[in-house]
């Protein structure tokens, strides 16, 4: 094996602004040669290498990795890691930081997860699981008004409603139990007690046995301001979580990333790579709502440029389950990460618009432009897709990073694009402070 430290030439596998921003942060360590992303973005240009081969083509990937000369692969999104890619990788002599398929499980089924919480002590709501409507029906009643009902399997983010009207709770049952909504994902659905509280996630770098937290972020899912309209894939980040303090991340870390850790070796699916835990910190303590098998989008984008130390080792000494005392320290800064998104999302998903101006926000070593769903058209971008980029700022404080990112951001041109103006105002100034008005649209540059 080659030892922790000597020079990497790491893959990334995936396309959004999470893998991105995983680039970026990488390619800055000391002991890395080259950061190549595949199938990437038009955002990724140099020094950071793109490739054009998907996360659903193991066999070229395998062969990118061996002409390539890979030190280390690591896969950005959930359904390549459900799927076996890293088991794949590996069978193949690559050094991969991301789990097996079946620690994926953690993700891939909501039901399997809820086992592995109950099984280990872990917090987390009260649910059970039904593959037939009748039966889901009948306990309702147990469980809500308001209900959260959830597709088992991987649904792209939309296999949870949380309602407080019982016929969209019963339409939504129908739906994935009686009409194929999404398909093997949704046969069985689990119904859950409903928690209150503030939501955050932490994200650790797992060995299968050990871990390191990375700072903790609070996501924004809802797709506007205030919180309200539809989850959407998320619409900002804060980093770290204001809500959250190094004793309350070490309490995490130990009632809930040990134990799972603990509970995945007991199953023969030791864990490695990143756990993503995302809570609700209720009045009775912080409490599992979802664990996920990767880093978080857009969570990844505000964390990464608060974590210093060799990020590149520590994945590289993860992925050879041997984290040691393989140490990552955090800049004492906050920062804010804000989606940029076609005008209709999260329901459009055909975008029309074109942004200008990112050029501008480019090459500064407090702000960055971490790309998803844009394709470059000459000197203007174009949006593909429902998020289209991330403008993330640093600074000594959430409010002054918030201020540096809105700033940046009220200098793009372009249309057929919004943002929310309120991402991080929750513990701060509000938006309005800022002079920004509600949501922030495209095509409004004077
Ligand atoms: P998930 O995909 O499991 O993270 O669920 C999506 C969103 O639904 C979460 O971010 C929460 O806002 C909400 N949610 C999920 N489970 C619960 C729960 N048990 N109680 C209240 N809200 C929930
Ligand atoms: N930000 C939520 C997720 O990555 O699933």
């Amino acid at each position: 094996m080659r030892p922790v430290g000597d020079s990497h030439r790491i893959l990334i596998i995936g396309s959004g602004g999470r893998e991105h921003a995983l680039a970026w942060r990488l390619s800055r360590d000391p002991g890395v040669e080259r950061v190549t992303v595949t199938p990437g973005n038009d955002g990724i240009h140099p020094p950071l290498a793109r490739r054009t081969v998907p996360a659903a083509d193991a066999a070229g990937l395998i062969a990118l990795c061996r002409a390539e000369r890979i030190t280390l692969a690591v896969i950005g999104p959930e359904g390549p890691l459900a799927s076996g890619l890293a088991d794949t990788l590996r069978s193949a002599g690559n050094a991969t930081y991301g789990p097996s398929r079946a620690a994926a499980r953690l993700e891939a089924s909501k039901w399997d997860a809820k086992q592995v919480m109950m099984e280990a002590g872990i917090p987390t709501a009260y649910a059970r699981a039904f593959t037939t409507r009748p039966a889901a029906v009948a306990a309702l009643d147990d469980f809500g008004p308001p209900w959260v009902l959830k597709a088992d399997g991987l649904a792209s983010g939309k296999g949870v409603l949380v309602t407080a009207r019982r016929d969209e709770a019963e339409r939504f049952l129908a739906a994935c139990l009686e009409q194929d909504r999404f398909g093997e994902a949704g046969r069985r659905v689990v119904l859950e007690e409903h928690l209150s509280g503030e939501e955050s996630s932490l994200m650790a770098i797992c060995d299968g046995t050990t871990f390191r937290l990375l700072p903790a972020a609070r996501d924004h899912k809802r797709a506007f301001d205030g919180d309200q309209g539809p989850n959407t894939g998320g619409m900002g980040a804060v980093a770290p979580d204001p809500g959250i303090d190094a004793a309350g991340e070490r309490e995490i870390g130990e009632r809930i990333v040990r134990p799972a850790l603990a509970a995945m070796i007991r199953r023969g699916a030791p864990f490695q790579g990143t756990l993503y835990v995302g809570l609700m910190r209720t009045a009775l303590g912080p409490k599992v709502v979802e664990f996920n098998c990767r880093f978080g989008d857009p969570e990844t984008q505000a964390v990464m440029p608060l974590v210093t130390g060799d990020l590149a080792g520590t994945l590289a000494a993860a992925a050879a389950s041997e984290l040691g005392a393989a140490g990552l320290g955090r800049d004492a800064g906050a920062a804010v990460a804000v989606a940029i998104v076609a005008q209709g999302y999260p329901e459009a998903s055909a975008a029309e618009g074109t942004l200008e101006g990112l050029e501008a926000l480019m090459g500064r070593d407090d702000l960055w432009v971490f790309h998803a769903g844009l394709a470059r058209a000459g000197t203007t971008w174009r949006l593909t897709g429902g998020r289209a980029v991330h403008v993330v700022a640093r600074a000594d404080t959430l409010a002054a990073a918030r201020g540096r990112v809105y700033d940046a951001i009220a200098t793009l041109g372009g249309r057929g694009w919004r943002c929310r103006a309120d991402i991080g105002a929750a513990s701060g100034p509000g938006a309005a402070a800022h002079g920004l008005k509600a949501t922030v649209e495209g095509g409004g540059r004077t």
